[in-house]
């Protein structure tokens, strides 16, 4: 069944009633209802309040029931203890959506009265935004359903906030820089529809070029992905998230689990989508414009036009930060440009017009560079000089910028003194992309290329992987732990259960007594490794849990007692079960395969470098199962650590393949088999390209009884 709200009425309803409208121009309720109506929209409003009477000039309903006509929306502004029975009052007058603007519900605990409103709603076909909004502004009929600013310029940017009270900010914001809105809608507590509701409409909303979102915490992260993985190539989603928690419990017991804060998983899912993460609302602001109003970047060489080298050189430094690749064919800049340049100015990129360039020299040299169909994007810097001319200057910056938009993105940058500032504000207001400052620049030009980038992959990953797995027999050894009452499966049973997602292990047996121990080491041969078969130790090597290299007998047993001494002194009361005995595999790259539950996204994948140092180096990507192939190959080069794996000084390349391999598999086990809620493959030893991989360790567990993610 498909799980799309029909939004049509919320975003463009035909009347709306204010509940607790108010005279007394200091109540939230008189700011509603007079946003509406100086917002010009166009439908039906209705105030109601038990006094009845006029305000605003309009008449006022003591009841919703009241009103003759149809009601497609109430926004609500009465205190926390009436809402219940307006609801009841609005349900029977069949009005299809409400905005629940009061505050005082599950924000401050108080879930139970939430919980029966929304239910009640919900009971009689009534969908919720809120409660604990700040109302929502829809361009579509011009309605400015909120307490926020008056004034807001209808455009192609809809905003989705969690914080009403930033939403109202960035209202602000986006009037003073001059920024169009499609939409704004304040969530809230989210207790009924959420921001995958609200990107359904948006998704099919032709005048929303860009949604951009502030999210606190999410809480159903996979509908969530669902959608933004169903936003057409051309609509685009930049996110700020704030908010950083750790999984409690379950995070303490794997390195998976604890890795997976919830700012990583999100990078990784962010990355998954291919929606933009910003780090503050300023870069959200600047990427949504630039998204929203420039044509998109076609290929991969942006020119820098400066007319100061520290600029130039600095401005080549935030492209290569923002990822905005830079053309590097200098014969052909130098072709382009000679005619514009001074003897002493400089064709290779940062195309470098030296502090004698005016107007007309820049202004030719844009020109070049527009008509070039092998240069595709420009950054256009300039700091004010001696021969600076600032009336032509900003005459030929708002031409320029109009010129450029019907073909290839151009970014200004501009320093200097009151009269830059002057330059800046001016040529903004015409809607030309200013900063001032060249890393601004180049970050809202990496915007683009994001997009560009993640929409070129879609595109040319054509490959599903068939990666099957005996899900049947998993299900068997996975009851037998359950029917033990255990969260943690056993050595065997987890190597078991690698064997039947298809993977390939080391040979191993586990010993119960130093005879049995030194018998299977003879018997699968020399070097040996014994590690403690335990529920209760978790980091077996800080617990004196393991020997490696082992070569002989005597090895072996030496290294026996001294497991179980160290375990039994550090672990009085685990439970020990035996010791691992198993071939010892030849040194590779450690690395580290995991999964995890997320408490908003569900099943994730993790990979990393391995070793001692995979908590301190934090060198892990994460993404939300079902993987792509795609999504496989970006985990591995999405690490630090990357280039370790293609081989440094002179060695060759690893087995990049069979690690893409394993984490697809691992994919498809926290996929297929809900009941595991961490998996752990530590270390996951890489050889060189064709000699493939081997999961040395793994460990499995279940998840708690009654957890539920
Ligand atoms: N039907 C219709 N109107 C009613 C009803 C009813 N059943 N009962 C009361 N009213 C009227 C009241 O008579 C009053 O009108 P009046 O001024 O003519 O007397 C009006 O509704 C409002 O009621 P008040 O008791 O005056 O409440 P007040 O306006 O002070 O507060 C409010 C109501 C705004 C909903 C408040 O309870 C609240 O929740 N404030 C916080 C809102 C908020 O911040 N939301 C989150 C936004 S996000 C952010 O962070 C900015």
């Amino acid at each position: 069944m498909s799980d799309k709200v029909d939004l049509k009425a919320l975003f463009e309803p035909k009347s709306v009633a204010v509940v607790g409208a108010s005279s007394n121009p200091v109540k939230i309720g008189h700011k509603v209802l007079n946003n509406i109506l100086a917002g010009g929209y166009r439908g039906e409003v209705y105030p109601v309040n038990p006094k009845g009477g006029e305000i605003l000039g309009l008449k006022v309903y003591k009841r919703v029931v009241e009103i003759e006509g149809a009601v497609d929306l109430a926004v609500v502004v009465v205190p926390a203890p009436v809402v219940f029975d307006v609801v009841q009052d609005c349900v029977a007058a069949k009005v299809k959506f409400l905005i629940i603007i009061t505050s005082g519900f599950s924000e401050v605990g108080n879930r139970r009265e939430e919980k029966k409103i929304v239910d009640f709603a919900r009971k009689h076909g009534m969908r919720v935004l809120g409660p604990n909004v700040f109302g929502m502004y829809s361009a579509k009929v011009s309605l400015n359903a909120s307490f926020g600013p008056s004034k807001i310029l209808p455009g192609k940017i809809a905003i989705i906030t969690q914080s009403g009270a930033l939403g109202g900010a960035m209202v602000g914001r986006s009037v003073v820089d001059r920024i169009g809105l499609s939409a704004i809608i304040s969530v809230g507590n989210k207790s009924d529809l959420d921001e995958a509701d609200l990107l359904q409409y948006l998704k099919e909303d032709e005048q929303t070029r860009v949604v951009l979102m502030y999210i606190e915490g999410i809480k159903n992260g996979g509908k969530l992905i669902k959608t933004l993985k169903s936003m057409p190539e051309d609509k685009h989603v930049v996110v700020v998230k704030s908010g950083r928690s750790k999984r409690g419990a379950l995070a303490a017991a794997s390195h998976t689990g604890s890795l997976a804060g919830s700012d990583n998983v999100f990078n990784g899912i962010a990355e998954q989508c291919g929606i933009l993460r910003a780090e503050s609302v300023d870069d959200a602001f600047n990427w949504a414009r630039v998204l929203s109003e420039l044509p998109t970047v076609e290929g991969d060489n942006t020119v820098i036009i400066t007319n100061g080298g520290g600029l130039g050189v600095m401005c080549a430094d935030a492209c290569e930060k923002y990822g905005v690749p830079l053309m590097d064919d200098s014969v052909f800049l130098q072709r382009v440009f000679k005619d514009v340049m001074p003897e002493f100015g400089s064709a290779r990129n940062p195309i470098d017009l030296t502090g004698e360039a005016g107007v007309e020299e820049y202004k030719v040299s844009l020109k070049k560079a527009l008509k070039a169909k092998e240069i595709n994007a420009v950054l256009a810097l300039y700091c004010e000089t001696g021969v600076f001319d600032p009336e032509g200057m900003s005459d030929m910056v708002i031409d320029m910028g109009q010129v450029y938009k019907k073909s290839k993105p151009i970014l200004f940058s501009m320093l200097g003194g009151e009269k830059v500032e002057e330059i800046i504000d001016e040529t903004r207001k015409k809607g030309v992309h200013v900063f001032d400052d060249v890393y601004d620049a180049a970050s809202a030009l990496g915007a683009l290329y994001g997009r560009k980038r993640f929409v070129d992959e879609i595109k040319h990953s054509v490959e599903t992987p068939d990666v099957r797995i005996d899900v049947v027999s998993i299900k068997r050894i996975i009851s037998k732990a359950r029917s033990e009452d255990r969260r943690f499966l056993m050595p065997d049973e987890a190597k078991e259960i690698m064997k039947l997602v298809g993977l390939t292990l080391p040979r191993w047996r586990i010993a119960r007594s130093l005879d049995e121990a030194v018998s299977f080491a003879e018997e699968i041969g020399y070097p040996a490794v014994l590690k403690i078969v335990s529920e209760d130790i978790i980091h077996k090597t800080d617990a004196g849990g393991v020997a490696l290299d082992l070569e002989n007998k005597n090895e072996v047993i030496d290294a026996y007692q001294a497991i179980m001494k160290s375990c039994r002194t550090k672990f009085p009361k685990a439970r020990i079960r035996g010791i691992e005995v198993c071939e010892m595999v030849p040194k590779g790259v450690e690395t580290i395969v995991g999964g995890t539950l997320d408490p908003s996204f569900g099943p994730v994948v993790m990979f990393g470098l391995g070793g001692i140092y995979v908590e301190t180096l934090k060198d892990v990507t994460f993404r939300a199962v079902p993987l792509t192939l795609n999504d496989a190959k970006k985990m591995v080069r999405g690490i630090n650590a990357y280039p370790i794996l293609l081989g440094v000084r002179g060695e060759k390349q690893k087995d990049i393949k069979g690690i893409v391999d394993v984490l697809l598999r691992v994919g498809k086990l926290m996929e297929k088999i809900e009941d595991v809620s961490d998996i752990e493959i530590n270390p996951l030893m890489v050889y060189e390209y064709g000699e493939g991989v081997k999961v040395v360790d793994v460990r499995i567990l279940l998840k708690q009884k009654g957890e539920n993610v």
